[in-house]
């Protein structure tokens, strides 16, 4: 039976241990190869998670075809199921899919000989990219247990927040957020949040780590700021902001710049973000790898 990865919240501690033992040896050079055909399917645009499992796939020998929005039978009504079965049955070893809804499957679709790799499903999982941020983290940080890391920014649409979460309390972190009360959710208690910073400077001075994110505008249904001059004043990575962190700041991308941060800090001595890219990279084929390897 070929594995899944549609939410972390279906990854044991082991899981991710295998994952990230997987990842460290693609990232040092190990080789495999796997064969077979896998489906991209971004209904959402994406540059780097596209790109990272279109080039995991071909290093590891898998062949993979793509659809964009308006370019599959979505557009004239075909669900999402019936696509799945569709790709069985012509062959595909494995669809990821990046979707503007939340992707609940039907426990028979998941018997389906077809892996089902999520790569972002409206605000609910961004999979990959909540490994990507934990892995990163225990490259940078000698523990992640006692580590205290502050999202700041727009937690209500975050999928990257959700799988973020859930991964960094699997092993023991502190976790806070940060940003205007409109952009967070009413109820923090399922994603183990034990802080709710409204200054960011506050939000600062507590954490060793701090994970900017984009204000996604796309999904506002309501104007949620008076303006991005006066959120990115309030919340912003401002250069004095720059000064006081104790530790390092990712982003998971794009950065709106000037939004979220300043462009002259994005890419300083304690920024990780271009490291999640290219860890983005060895994600992606080490969640490849354990979703096909015995397929
Ligand atoms: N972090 C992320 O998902 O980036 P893309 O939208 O470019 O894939």
């Amino acid at each position: 039976m070929k594995k899944h990865l549609i939410s972390v919240r279906d990854l044991t501690e082991e899981d991710v241990l295998d994952l990230y033992d997987l990842f460290k040896q693609f990232k040092t050079g190990k080789k495999e190869r796997l064969e077979g055909d896998v489906f991209l399917l971004f209904l959402e645009s994406s540059t780097r998670t596209r790109l990272s499992f279109e080039r995991a796939c071909r290093l590891l020998g898998l062949q993979t075809y793509h659809a964009g929005a308006g370019e599959s039978s979505i557009e004239k009504g075909e669900s999402f199921s019936d696509t799945i079965k569709t790709l069985k049955a012509l062959g595909f070893k494995a669809l990821v899919f990046r979707v503007p809804f939340v992707f609940f499957p039907y426990e028979d679709l998941l018997k389906e000989e077809i892996s089902l790799i999520n790569a972002g499903d409206g605000t609910h999982q961004h999979p990959t990219q909540g490994l990507i941020d934990l892995f990163t983290a225990m490259e940078y940080y000698p523990s992640i247990e006692g580590l205290k890391i502050v999202y700041v920014g727009d937690i209500l649409h975050s999928r990257v927040f959700r799988s973020g979460a859930y991964l960094f309390n699997l092993f023991g972190a502190q976790l806070g957020v940060c940003g205007p009360r409109t952009l967070i959710p009413k109820d923090l208690s399922p994603f183990g949040v034990i802080k709710v910073f409204d200054n960011v400077e506050e939000a600062i001075e507590w954490s060793d780590l701090v994970i900017w994110l984009r204000l996604q505008e796309e999904r506002f249904k309501e104007s949620y700021i008076p303006s991005k001059e006066s959120y990115f004043l309030q919340f912003g990575l401002t250069k004095d902001r720059y000064a006081k962190l104790k530790g390092y700041f990712m982003h998971p991308g794009p950065v709106n710049v000037w939004v979220d941060i300043d462009g002259e800090v994005l890419y300083g001595d304690k920024s990780l973000v271009l490291k999640q890219v290219e860890n983005g990279l060895y994600v992606r084929m080490a969640v490849l790898y354990w979703a096909l390897k015995d397929g």
